[in-house]
């Protein structure tokens, strides 16, 4: 059966409504209350409370569309199906019916309203683990419909069991629904979850009955609940027999506009990439930004940050397929035009979004800039000695300091007559995964954690440092720090109280770094090598031989684990808000950054 997603959403609320559920409208991308995650993953998400048992004033049955954004896979966007935003179909049980009616009406609809035949259809249900028993009563259920054994597949905690969406919450174990595309088996293994591409996952549900708590146990809910998502971008690909979601009405006029767009066209499999990449990152953007509660600009910090990585990675990209600077404007009208009848708030936020997708693309091009300065300047000692390959160090340098994608560097490269070392940079990459692996562990103690804000406290604690020796003297060693996501607390030596002057004197310098948004680099040395180059190096004993050096600018050098932030312009602002004694001949400064939004 063909459909469109408008057609879909409705024969999906309608379904429901006939089963007495309410239609309620879907929330904002942006959860309220919810600190554990950024976005809105799922149509449970603003649920939270009602399926703890909180009653709800439209009822104990619920239906709707929730926009969703996930960004833990990113990476993957780029091949059929990944994308970072998409719209959910849900109904909900709110401690009413259970497995036997949610299952029933999830294959009534599938079979009798979306045209599925049964036997197309194979399903998985848990298998039971940590003393949580085996689904019987699912597998039961699923038989009593007419589906066979052999396709009812018993899978761990690992593919069957959803949630919480944040660290705590409701979650449960869930009997999800595959379309078995008739293609044969990849191997004696393929099975639904398997990523050959036979088995699409098109409609999962979740019995809520625990709830995870702080201290990661499982504790029963009070009321027993259903919650069931089904992707509609996925839903109508399938549907409407199209091998990717970047076929479908939802995307199709935005990749038309993206190839019309294109003046460069790398090899195929990199250009539908790199197009797929554009287009869904953008069309993530325009919904984040135009949200009707707002406040999601482009920034540093959590959600802001997400947004600013989509909207560039968008860009660099773009560069890829030599799309001119300005498009994101072009884009997003597409976005907003194909989107406005199902989400009036991108109509009423039209011209917020296009200024700010303008704004950040600037700014960006500004740092692709600066990369290009660095590209030209090694292109240019390379021909001078001439070389014929970049290494991947380099590249990898500037993947890291300039956000250049490898490919990205590659056509450069190309342009100029240069290979790149792919196998060096791939090299690169893994030592400064690792490294960061290493040194993620290292900085347990003094990072609370890695977000962003905690990041980019811990490479103002390297600029304190080197100001503090500036204005009181080389004596100033660091002698313990401490970083929570609010402020950065720097114990170190000095033998009496700093006066005003002094620390008026330390933030400026401070402040002045940042405003020359110097590039934060790290290179890899052995700890003799890093000390010969004059690096402040601490707590040496914890480091092992091949050690991490982080540069800002020409301003400092330390041995540290990182991660740092990329710049130092991205930390906003410094200030001092406190300078006490600690213990005796050391003092301790509290200070925060005020990161640019
Ligand atoms: N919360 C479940 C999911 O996201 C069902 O909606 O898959």
């Amino acid at each position: 059966m063909k459909l469109t997603a408008d057609q879909l959403r409705d024969k999906y609320l309608t379904f429901f409504e006939s089963k007495g559920h309410a239609v309620i409208s879907g929330a904002s991308l942006i959860p309220e209350n919810d600190p554990t995650v950024l976005f809105t993953t799922a149509g449970m998400h603003p649920l939270v409370p009602y399926l703890l048992g909180e009653p709800h004033p439209a009822g104990r049955r619920l239906t709707n569309v929730q926009k969703c954004v996930r960004t833990g896979d990113i990476d993957a966007v780029g091949d059929s199906c990944h994308l970072t935003f998409f719209e959910m179909l849900g109904n909900w049980s709110l401690g009413d019916y259970f497995k036997k009616e949610a299952i029933a009406w999830s294959f009534e609809f599938l079979t009798q309203h979306l045209g599925f035949a049964p036997d197309q259809l194979s399903v998985t249900v848990f298998a039971g683990e940590d003393g949580i028993p085996r689904d019987d009563e699912s597998i039961a259920i699923w038989k009593s419909l007419g589906i066979p054994e052999e396709r009812i597949y018993a899978l761990p905690k690992e593919d069957n069991w959803w949630g919480p969406a944040g660290t705590t919450g409701p979650c449960g174990p869930d009997t999800e629904m595959f379309i078995d595309n008739g293609q044969p088996a990849c191997g004696p293994e393929c099975r639904p979850g398997c990523h050959c591409g036979k088995y699409i996952e098109i409609w999962n549900d979740v019995f809520m009955q625990y709830n995870k708590t702080a201290e990661g146990t499982y504790e029963p809910l009070k009321q027993h609940n259903v919650d069931t998502g089904m992707g509609v971008e996925r839903t109508i690909c399938m549907m409407n027999g199209l091998e990717t979601v970047f076929e479908t009405e939802l995307f199709a006029p935005l990749m038309a506009r993206i190839k019309e767009l294109s003046t460069v066209r790398p090899d195929e499999e990199t250009a539908v990439r790199a197009e797929r990449i554009i287009a869904d990152h953008m069309r993530t953007s325009v919904f984040i930004l135009g949200d009707p509660k707002g406040g999601v600009k482009p920034g540093n910090i959590g959600a802001n940050y997400v947004l600013r990585r989509l909207i560039r990675r968008s860009v660099r990209y773009a560069k890829l397929l030599g799309i001119e600077s300005g498009y994101t404007r072009i884009l997003a009208e597409i976005v907003i035009d194909n989107y406005k009848h199902v989400y009036p708030e991108l109509e009423a936020n039209r011209a917020t979004v296009l200024d700010e997708l303008t704004a950040e693309e600037a700014r960006f091009e500004k740092t692709l800039a600066a990369g290009q300065r660095e590209f030209d300047k090694v292109a240019g000692a390379l021909k001078q000695h001439g070389q014929t390959t970049l290494s991947g160090r380099t590249a990898f340098k500037l993947y890291d300091t300039y956000g250049f994608p490898l490919e990205f560097t590659e056509e450069l490269a190309a342009e100029q007559g240069f290979a790149v070392d792919r196998q060096g940079y791939e090299e690169a990459f893994k030592k400064h995964q690792e490294l960061s692996k290493q040194g993620d562990a290292t900085f347990k103690g003094g990072l609370a954690d890695n977000t962003v804000a905690t990041t980019r406290l811990h490479t103002a604690t390297h600029l304190l440092h080197k100001a503090l020796q500036m204005v009181l003297g080389p004596h100033v060693q660091q002698k313990g720090s401490n970083i929570t996501s609010e402020r950065l607390r720097f114990d170190f030596s000095h033998p009496e109280k700093m006066t005003p002057e002094q620390i008026k004197q330390v933030e400026e310098i401070v402040n002045d770094v940042i405003q020359r948004n110097l590039p934060v680099t790290m290179e890899t040395m052995s700890i003799e090598e890093a000390k010969a180059k004059g690096a402040a190096a601490l707590f040496t004993a914890k480091y092992g031989e091949q050690v991490k050096v982080y540069a800002a600018g020409d301003f400092s050098l330390e041995v540290c684990g990182g991660p740092h932030a990329a710049t130092t312009g991205e930390l906003g602002g410094f200030k001092i808000k406190k300078e006490e004694s600690s213990s005796a001949g050391v003092r301790r400064i509290k200070a925060v950054i005020t990161a640019k939004t």
